[in-house]
Formats: structure tokens, sequence, C-alpha cells
């Protein structure tokens, strides 16, 4: 190679590197993330999408419609829940679209989801190597369309996202509808000086949009999933809980809390590091998010070999109380878990329960709060 061959290479590589630095993607929704950009007319067939590349930002494959608000599904019209445009997966049908991400980092993904057949539908949500099957059987929303999060690790500095719909039903064109993709960093969990719980207030979650009125779920996941609540887990076969926003919802501590939407059937679980034999002291809040979820609330929490039972009355306008559990760590590992007692119903007939926020573990000998207590 010539020398000024050479500069000229070594250039282009600066100045590709520079921009591989800067263009990782920012927090919000992604490059068409809403659908709005339509395909053009001549790869459309009806509403199934016919090119590839049709859709601007995204590629596709297998069965795709492009569902505009007012368009008939059926006998009823499906209201999107942003602008005016959807996206529906058919059988086995994907949509992807490839992300300039920092490599290392921890993301989440936000996205509006609509089940339309009556069947157990699922989406297959992919950021390689991770992948997991996403249930969206249960509607938590009186629209249908509910927020769901979910969370990986960019191993490369590129990274196709790939949401799939795995099902596949006699009709070819049911299938989830889709929309509103949104990205978000996710900051590493710190741990504080007084509490051994990291993410205790819950203020490191998934992206909201300020048009998200209804929260957005978190999913259950297994224990090695990447968690968009990290380091707090959703435990459940296939009920999620959802987390709420001080901006729509009435939030005991900070800007954000979570709601227990699924009864006994989801649990919010985190484990810590203790020491066996400590004594330890877990506090936290228990209140209701203001959304007219009304009635007999309770939130059972397990730590150790203890546990209480915090029982809260809602009138659905916000408002907590503190609950309280002492125990003795029997391990190095203590997990520590939230469960709702009860199933809560709001007046149209959506899911709804308990707040859970602002939660502390302290283990110590001296305990100062213990010691006036004995
Ligand atoms: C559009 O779809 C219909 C039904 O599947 C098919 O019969 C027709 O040939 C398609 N039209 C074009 C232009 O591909
Ligand atoms: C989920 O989607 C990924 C990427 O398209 C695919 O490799 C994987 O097989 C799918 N999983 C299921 C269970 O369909
Ligand atoms: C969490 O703690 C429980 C015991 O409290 C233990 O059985 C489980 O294996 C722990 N999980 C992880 C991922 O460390």
């Amino acid at each position: 190679m010539a020398p000024n061959a050479r500069h000229a290479a070594l250039l282009l590589l600066v100045v590709c590197l520079a921009a591989g630095a800067a263009s990782a993607i920012q927090d919000g929704m992604l490059p068409n993330g809403n659908f709005e950009e339509a395909p053009p007319k001549s790869q459309l067939n009806g509403t199934r999408v016919t090119g590839r590349n049709a859709i601007p930002r995204w590629e596709i494959s297998g069965y795709v419609e492009y569902i505009r608000s007012d368009q008939k599904q059926g006998d009823m019209i499906l209201p999107v829940p942003e602008g005016a445009a959807a996206v529906r997966l058919g059988n086995d049908a994907s949509i992807q679209q490839r992300l300039a991400l920092t490599r290392g980092a921890h993301y989440s993904i936000t996205f509006s989801a609509a089940r339309t057949c009556a069947q157990a539908e699922q989406l297959n949500v992919t950021a390689a190597p991770e992948s997991d099957i996403l249930p969206i059987q249960t509607v938590y929303t009186s629209s249908g369309w509910d927020s769901y999060s979910w969370a990986f690790e960019a191993t490369a500095s590129s990274v196709s996202l790939i949401i799939h719909n795995p099902g596949v039903t006699e009709d070819a064109a049911c299938g989830p509808m889709i929309d509103l993709f949104a990205i978000k960093a996710l900051q590493p969990p710190q741990s504080s000086k007084n509490n051994l719980l990291k993410n205790g207030d819950f203020e490191e979650g998934p992206y909201f949009f300020p048009s998200t009125q209804y929260g957005v779920l978190v999913p259950p996941m297994d224990e090695d999933d990447f968690s968009p609540l990290s380091p707090w887990m959703v435990m459940s076969s296939t009920k999620s809980v959802k987390y709420v926003d001080a901006a729509h919802h009435a939030v005991p501590h900070g800007a954000r809390a979570v709601e227990l939407v699924s009864g006994m059937e989801t649990a919010l679980v985190q484990n810590v590091s203790t020491v066996p034999g400590l004594p330890c002291r877990l506090q936290f809040s228990v209140g209701d998010a203001g959304n007219a979820c009304a009635g007999s609330m309770a939130v059972q929490a397990y730590a150790g070999r203890g546990s209480v039972k915090v029982p809260y009355q809602s009138k659905g306008k916000g408002g907590y109380k503190r609950g309280v559990l002492d125990f003795t760590a029997i391990a190095d590992q203590t997990r520590v878990v939230f469960v709702s007692m009860a199933y809560n119903m709001k007046p149209d007939g959506t899911l709804c329960g308990p707040v859970v926020d602002d939660v502390s573990l302290v283990c110590t000998r001296n305990h100062p709060a213990r010691r006036l207590l004995l």
C-alpha cells in the first residue's frame, strides 16, 4: 500500500470508529418504532406487506400486515396505541431492526402489543444470543393494548432486535399486533451504604413513553435472564407485574414503583448476599397507584425464614403505609420476595393491585431501631 493510501485508510478507520461510538442509539423511540412511516402502496396487497424491506427501517419475514387504525378487523375497528398505524404478525412471522449499541451495556426494550385471537398468544423477542418467549394472553388494559418490557445485554455493537410470532393457527392472519418500540440503556444497579438491596426504590427500569398512561408490564423471566428492573426478578408462569411512573400514578417514593397486578401468581424477587446469623430488617411501602384500584389489598413479604403480611385498604386514590419484617439471615444468599395476596380489579374489569416501593434491607448486630424495640 502506498503511504498516502495507507494514511487514507487509517483516517477512514478513525472516522468510522468515531462514527461507531457516536451512533450508539439514544434512549427513546426506535427509528420508525411507531410504524407511522408507511410501506409504499406498491408493496402492499390489501393489508399484507409484500416487500421484505417495505416498512421503512424494518425488515420482515412471513405474513406481516400493516394495519391502519381506521381499518376494520373482521367486524370491529381496533384502535392503535399511538398514531395511525401498527403491525400484525401472522403465523411464524417476524419483524426486525438492526440496532447500533454499546457493546457490553444492558438495554431494555419497551413495546406495545395486543393479542387478537382468543388463544394463548406469545411473542418471541430476540437480541442474540438472548431470546425469550413473552406470554401476552392476559390483558391488563381495557383498550386491549399493553406495554411490555424486556432486557438483554449487547454482545456486539450491532445487534438485530427480532420480534417473532411463534404461533401457528388455522387463520394465517391471526396473531398479535405490535406498535411503539423504544429502547433504554440500563445503568448497572448500585448498592448503597444503608441498603443491601439494589434498585430498592425501583427508579432504574424500562422506558416509559410520556403517553404511556397504564404503566409498563415486566413479564416473568428465568433466573438467568436479564431483567428490565434489575436485579429484581419477576417469577411466574405467565403473569407480569406492572411498572408505574409518578407522571400517571400515585407512587409512594421517587418517580417509580411496582404494581403487583397478578395476585398470588407472581412474585417480585431479589437475591442479596447476607452473613448467616445476622439480624436483618426489611422495610418497604405498600400502597395503591391512585388508579381507581379500590378494595382490600395485602402484600406478603418473605425473607430468610420470616414473613409478614401487610394489609392495605385502598380507596384507589393513592396513599401507602410502611411494612417491616425482622428476620435472621440463615444463608449467604437471602431471597427477598413480595407477593400480592389478593386479586384486585378496577371498575373497568382490568387486573390491578397493591404498589410496592422504597424497599430497604439492613443487616447488623447493632440495629438501633431493633434495640429500641427489644
Ligand atoms: C393479493 O393477495 C390475493 C389473496 O392472497 C392474491 O390472490 C393476489 O394474487 C395478490 N395480488 C398480488 C398483486 O400479488
Ligand atoms: C425465537 O426467534 C429466534 C430468532 O428469530 C429463533 O432463532 C428462535 O428459534 C425462536 N424461538 C422459538 C421458540 O420460536
Ligand atoms: C437465591 O437465593 C436462594 C436462597 O434464598 C437460592 O436458592 C437461589 O439459588 C439463589 N439464586 C441465585 C441466582 O443466586
